[in-house]
C-alpha cells in the first residue's frame, strides 16, 4: 500500500485538477454517481494498493467528474474490516484522494437507528463518532507526513455541518444530528449490545466510516459524515435485520441524500 503508486496510476488515467471533495458512497447510496457529469471510472482492481470490493450494493470503482459544477472524486465501494481487510487498508483510499488534492471528505453510510425516534430513511448528520472496533488504522510505524498522536477533538467539521444543515433546509430534506458508532461486524448487534450503545450516547450503529475519519483527520482533511438510517437497531423492533432491506431503504432515501450532497458540494 503505497500512496504514491496509486496516485501515479490514477493521474495516468484521469485528468485530476483541483477536486473540491472526495465522496465515499455507502451501501445503496451509489446512485449519486449517476449525478456526476463527465464521469470517468477506474475499477479498484486497476489501482495499486486497492483490493476488489465485493459486497452487494458496492460497485468497486473510483470515479472522477463534476457534481453540481464542481470537480469531485468519489468511491463506489469500500474495504470493510469484516471482509478481512486490515483497518489501514480500509482507509487507504482516503489517503489517495487526499494526495490527489481533495481537501474535504464526505462520508456516507447505512446504519441501524439506536435513537428510538429514528425511522428508516432518516438522514443523520454525524456530530461525533465512537470507534468500537478495538482497532485503529494508524497503529504501526508513523506514515510519512502523519503525526504520531492526532487530535480527535473535532472529528467532524463544524462549518461543513452548518453548511449541510443550511442546504438540507433549503432543499427540504429532514436532517437530524447524532453520534455514529462503528463496530467491525459482520454480525448485526444483539439487543443487549444496542442497549449498551444507547447508554453510551450512540444514535446510529454501523460497520464502516470510523477508520476513514481517523485517517482523514490525521492527514488534515475536513470531514462531513452523513448516515442513512435503514432499520431500527436490534431489539428496537420485532423484525430481524436483513442486508437486502438495508439496500432497499437506502435506495428510497437516495434522492434526499443525493440532493443534500450535491447542494453541499456546489457550495464548497
Ligand atoms: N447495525 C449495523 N450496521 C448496519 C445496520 C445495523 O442495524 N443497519 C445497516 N447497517
Amino acid at each position: 500500500m503505497n500512496t504514491a503508486d496509486a496516485v501515479a496510476a490514477l493521474r495516468g488515467r484521469l485528468d485530476v485538477q483541483r477536486p473540491v471533495a472526495a465522496i465515499v458512497l455507502g451501501s445503496g447510496l451509489g446512485g449519486l454517481a449517476r449525478r456526476i457529469d463527465g464521469a470517468q471510472r477506474v475499477p479498484y482492481a486497476e489501482i495499486p494498493g486497492f483490493a476488489p470490493a465485493h459486497v452487494a450494493g458496492h460497485e468497486g470503482a473510483l470515479i472522477h467528474g463534476t457534481l453540481g459544477g464542481r470537480e469531485v472524486l468519489a468511491l463506489a465501494g469500500r474495504f470493510h474490516v469484516y471482509e478481512g481487510h486490515p483497518m489501514a487498508q480500509s482507509a487507504f483510499p482516503v489517503r489517495v484522494m487526499s494526495a490527489l488534492g481533495a481537501p474535504v471528505l464526505v462520508l456516507s453510510n447505512a446504519a441501524g437507528g439506536v435513537r428510538r425516534t429514528f425511522r428508516p430513511g432518516q438522514l443523520m448528520l454525524i456530530r461525533d463518532q465512537l470507534n468500537l472496533t478495538a482497532l485503529n488504522p494508524l497503529v504501526g510505524p508513523v506514515v510519512a507526513g502523519d503525526v504520531r498522536f492526532p487530535d480527535m477533538s473535532a472529528p467532524f467539521d463544524e462549518s461543513l455541518r452548518a453548511l449541510a444543515r443550511e442546504v438540507a433546509g433549503a432543499v427540504g430534506v429532514p436532517l437530524e444530528d447524532g453520534v455514529y458508532a462503528g463496530l467491525t461486524g459482520p454480525t448485526y448487534e444483539t439487543p443487549a449490545e444496542v442497549r449498551m450503545l444507547e447508554r453510551m450516547g450512540v444514535d446510529a450503529t454501523g460497520m464502516s466510516t470510523v477508520a476513514e475519519v481517523i485517517v482523514a483527520r490525521a492527514i488534515g482533511m475536513r470531514v462531513l459524515g452523513i448516515t442513512c438510517i435503514t432499520n431500527p437497531a436490534a431489539g428496537l423492533s420485532h423484525q430481524p435485520i436483513h442486508h437486502d432491506e438495508v439496500i432497499e431503504v437506502t435506495a428510497k432515501a437516495a434522492a434526499d441524500f443525493e440532493r443534500l450532497v450535491e447542494g453541499v458540494v456546489r457550495a464548497l
